[in-house]
């Protein structure tokens, strides 16, 4: 493997990044500073330290996007663009893919990873993660539609949803917190009671919050407290 890709896959830094610091002699390949980003390493064997930390292999990648309006959480779609297709072309061949799906007007954060059985657990319905959303609607927010959706709402198509925290900014807008993820979930709920979603955003997955540095339509590797909880 590439130097540079195994340390822009196992750190926060892209492969400029990795560039600068073998420039600096920051980057030792077994005791041995690195001559070029594009050296082969050895991802099993070889010992790489950056200013003399050890960058440890992880077999899975991850990265979070702060997906904008007009991208589908898909892996491949033959007309529309995808999550994937915001980051690099070099990155497809490792297999990602969105943990969880946001609809296509939706924005914020979503996780991009190659690791199945981590996602597929916290995706699970037992787990009950929490995922907290800004939204706007289009009518003002009955304090009766507060309790109704907060209590679990009956839907159209006869399921009544899980229990949810929202927390009103002003008439029309807040926060609302989900454990569950089924199909246009909190547009339906507010359609449940008359209402119409204009906005939605989601701010944190778990114990993940959307990066405020990043802005619509860019991504950054997870940190290893990051990836700490979504494998936990
Ligand atoms: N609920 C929705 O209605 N849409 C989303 O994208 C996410 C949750």
């Amino acid at each position: 493997m590439r130097l540079d890709k195994y340390i822009s896959n196992n750190t926060s830094l892209s492969r400029k990044d990795v560039a600068k610091q073998v420039k600096l002699g920051n980057i030792l390949i077994n005791g041995k500073k690195a001559k070029s980003p594009d050296e082969k390493i050895d991802e099993n064997s070889s010992q790489i330290t950056l200013n003399g930390k050890v960058i440890t292999y992880s077999k899975f990648v991850y990265f979070m996007l702060n997906k904008p309006q007009g991208v589908v959480s898909a892996t491949t779609d033959l007309k529309q663009k995808t999550v994937l297709d915001l980051l690099p072309s070099e990155y497809k061949k490792l297999g990602l893919f969105p943990c969880g799906r946001l609809d296509k007007d939706t924005v914020g954060l979503v996780i991009l990873t190659n690791n199945g059985v981590a996602s597929h657990k916290l995706l699970s319905p037992k787990s009950g993660v929490e995922k907290t959303y800004l939204f706007q609607c289009a009518e003002d927010i009955l304090e009766s539609d507060i309790k109704n959706i907060e209590q679990g709402i009956l839907l159209r198509d006869g399921y009544v949803t899980k229990p949810c925290k929202i927390v009103l900014s002003n008439k029309k807008e807040g926060k609302i917190t989900i454990t569950e993820g089924k199909y246009h979930e909190i547009k339906r709920m507010f359609g449940a009671t008359g209402n119409k979603v204009t906005f939605l955003k989601r701010i944190s997955f778990g114990k993940i919050i959307l990066d405020e540095q990043l802005n619509e339509g860019e991504y950054r590797p997870l940190t290893m407290n990051e990836v700490t909880y979504f494998e936990r």
